[in-house]
């Protein structure tokens, strides 16, 4: 029953998470979100590090007890190092170290984009899927980020498409905010999205070579176009917002899938995997699921708990970065930019 136990620690922005982690097993995955950035309309900095600061102990106790793992059994414990919020990264680097030298036993720095991908890896029950074999291709959509990246191995990942300045996520949450909708708007788009008709308007898409992405002039043709039709029409947005949002998602998601369609093609790889809070978004599952069946190609999408932020992702990268021995030396610093 022993096996490598590793305790995971996320902290890079708004939610402070703990899971512990049995060989690739899920024994549990303790997400505590922030409420207090809700009335801002976005993430406070300083307001998150002061939240993470209050919740990481009772967080990681319980991420402890519901694994029912005593502090003698961990073996390693992985934190994120970056990207992030350098205050809120702070708080959770910080803690492992004081935890992990306590203990007597090694700290494993993780990177969260590549444990985004990693989810792929876990065994939990909500984990119906086989794992993607190598090499596959990860679409990867959050609120930060939004990358294609070509995935060698466990450890090796290469990003061969990044945006070049909005992720798809700001895309969600800058437009959402233009029609009224709370932060963070991805998921009120989602739900108003179904009811709406997706073909109704058209904002403008980028024409970009290669595989980059671009999601601000999306941004700027939405407000322009409510800006326009607000001034014909006050109502304008209460009264269409079904469609807005519908149509709004249907753009972002044709934006992704193009792209991703020609890094398929160019590297003749077959399997695809979705990660990141954008790949909760129910459009955009079903049209890869469309996309995946046309092509022949395998397709992996995380449950739902594993798409946005979480300690699962941590704690499993962090296992396989244990067993090859990556430890992390006592004057780590977390970084608010990080490279693979
Ligand atoms: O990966 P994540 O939790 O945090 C970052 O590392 O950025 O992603 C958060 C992003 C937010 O922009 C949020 O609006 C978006 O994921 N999101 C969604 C949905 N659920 C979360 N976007 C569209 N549809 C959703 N259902
Ligand atoms: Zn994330």
């Amino acid at each position: 029953m022993k096996g490598t136990v590793i305790l995971g620690i996320e902290s890079s922005c708004d939610d402070t998470s703990a899971a512990v982690v049995r060989d690739r097993h899920l024994l549990s995955n303790v997400i505590a979100g922030q409420d207090v950035h809700r009335k801002y309309g976005g993430v406070v900095p300083e307001l998150a590090s002061r939240a993470h600061q209050q919740n990481i102990v009772p967080v990681v106790d319980r991420a402890l007890k519901e694994a029912g793992v005593s502090r003698t059994e961990i073996d390693a414990v992985a934190f994120t190092r970056g990207p992030g919020l350098l205050g809120s990264l702070l708080v959770g680097t910080s803690f492992t170290k004081g935890f992990t030298a306590a203990l007597g036993i090694p700290m494993i720095e993780v990177n969260h984009l590549q444990a985004h991908i990693m989810v792929h890896f876990i065994q939990s029950e909500e984990m119906q899927n086989a794992s993607p074999d190598f090499p596959f291709l990860c679409l990867l959509v959050s609120g930060g980020h939004t990358q294609l990246v070509l995935v060698k191995d466990h450890h090796s990942m290469e990003i061969i498409g990044r945006t070049i300045d909005d992720a798809a996520g700001e895309a969600f949450d800058k437009c959402a905010k233009l029609l009224g909708l709370p932060y963070p708007g991805g998921p009120h788009v989602d739900r108003l999205a179904k009811q709406g008709d997706a073909h109704r308007f058209r904002f403008s898409k980028p024409r970009l070579e290669g595989f980059d992405y671009s999601f601000s002039g999306l941004k700027t043709s939405f407000l322009y176009f409510l800006r326009d039709e607000v001034k014909k029409d006050p109502e304008f947005v209460e009264n269409n917002k079904a469609d807005l949002a519908a149509s709004l998602q249907h753009t972002i998601i044709d934006i992704l899938l193009n792209k991703l369609r020609g890094a398929m093609e160019h590297t003749g790889i077959k399997q695809v995997a979705l990660a990141g809070g954008v790949s909760a978004n129910s459009g955009l599952r079903t049209s890869m699921e469309k996309e995946a069946a046309a092509h022949g190609w395998d397709l992996f999408i995380p449950p739902f708990s594993f798409t946005t932020d979480n300690a699962a992702m941590i704690a499993i990268t962090g296992y396989y970065r244990y067993l090859e021995g990556l430890y992390a030396s006592d004057d780590i610093a977390p970084l608010a930019r990080m490279y693979f």
